[in-house]
């Protein structure tokens, strides 16, 4: 067990854990922000999806030790009342159906509008491919990513 300092949503947070504790777990069970999910555990569907000084990252996949001194944005971080453009975009398309995977998709569709706010539809394609939905919802996941961007 080691001290970390982390920086998550704009607060300084002092956690206990071993080094090799991913940070989902750290965020989930130490801090209770439980809006990030366990999917796969092994960085291969996106549901665990947050940022890490604005890039998106799988927090199943990231030890705690590795994310130290560096900002940390979940769900929860990002907007105080669902006013991001991503998530109202989300709300006015109904993009969910069972909703476990959408923290994520909308982590990662975030982190890409950053960087590309006038993406084509391909370049939407890409950047939302590595998030797996079970319900396909991903027509719906298009046309809400295509709606921030405007
Ligand atoms: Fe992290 Fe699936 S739970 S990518």
């Amino acid at each position: 067990m080691a001290t970390y300092q982390l920086k998550v949503n704009g607060k300084s947070q002092t956690v206990e854990a071993s080094e090799d504790t991913p940070l989902l777990w750290i965020l989930r069970d130490h801090l209770d922000l439980v809006g990030t999910k366990f999917g796969c555990g092994i960085a291969q569907c996106g549901a665990c999806t947050v940022h890490l000084d604005g890039n998106a990252v799988r927090s199943c996949s990231l030890p705690i030790a590795s994310v130290q001194n560096q900002e940390i944005t979940t769900i929860e971080g990002l907007s105080e009342d669902g006013s991001h453009p991503v998530q109202k975009a989300w709300k006015a398309v109904d993009v969910p159906q069972c909703g476990y995977c959408q923290a994520g998709q909308i982590m990662t569709a975030s982190a890409f509008l950053e960087k590309n706010p006038a993406p084509t539809e391909e370049e939407i394609k890409n950047a939302m491919h590595g998030n797996i939905c079970r319900c396909a919802s991903y027509n719906r996941i298009y046309k809400a990513v295509e709606m921030a961007a405007e």
